[in-house]
């Protein structure tokens, strides 16, 4: 399996200062960074788009890991693409022209990820999942930080996993350090989680904590 990348979701943290907490996680050992974009239509709750993202890269160089929860995912390709970011994670939920979408973000120059919402169907992603780089397995009904680990989620990652071994799979909702082990052992390679890690007393240590046991 490929080697961890620790992800820490800034919808958890202070946006009024967004710059200065997304170097501090990367000064506390963060190797992506994920931004939480919600239209309050796919989902029940509204956060930002891509001039918060495009502001945001005036400040940073790191990985932007974008997880798009709206509806029309195709609409927003060319301006993430624009405002910098790295990764653009559209939810297999919100497109019946998966195949299209995935070839126009190759061609914005971003890499291409597809969310799955707790629900759905691990078997709609088999047929796109060699042709993409990351595949997000939601643990949490998308829509707000702080939520519950759904352990039911895991025999998705390790379905996937045993299928695709050299696929990165991402895992983001109620991510700890008393769910870390049950993630990775199941297949998991990047680890999203906002609530754990700003939360915490020592942020760089629970980082260190869930690479190590994602690479043991
Ligand atoms: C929820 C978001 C998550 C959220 C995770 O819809 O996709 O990225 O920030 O937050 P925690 O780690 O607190 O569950
Ligand atoms: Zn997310």
């Amino acid at each position: 399996m490929p080697s961890a990348k620790i992800s820490p979701s800034l919808l958890s943290s202070d946006f009024a200062q967004l710059s200065s907490e997304a170097n501090r996680m990367i000064k506390e050992g963060a190797d992506w960074l994920h931004m939480d974009v919600m239209d309050g239509h796919f989902v029940p709750n509204l956060t930002i788009g891509a001039p918060v993202i495009k502001a945001l890269r005036q400040h940073t160089d790191a990985f932007l890991d974008c997880h798009l929860m709206v509806s029309n995912p195709e609409k927003w390709v060319d301006d993430f693409a624009k405002a910098g970011a790295s990764l653009y994670n559209f939810h297999i939920e919100a497109t019946d022209k998966p195949l299209e979408l995935i070839e126009r973000i190759r061609k914005s120059g971003m890499k291409v990820g597809i969310a799955i919402k707790p629900k759905t169907s691990i078997d709609l992603i088999y047929p796109f999942a060699d042709k993409i780089d990351l595949c997000l397995v939601m643990t949490v009904e998308p829509g707000f930080g702080g939520q519950k680990f759904m352990h039911d989620c895991m025999p998705k990652v390790k379905a996937l996993r045993e299928r695709f071994p050299e696929l990165d799979i991402e895992v983001d909702g109620g991510l700890a350090l008393d769910t870390i082990e049950e993630a990775a052992k199941a297949g998991a390679n990047v680890i999203v989680a906002g609530t754990s890690i700003f939360k915490a007393d020592n942020p760089k240590e629970v980082i260190l904590t869930f690479r190590n046991i994602v690479n043991s």
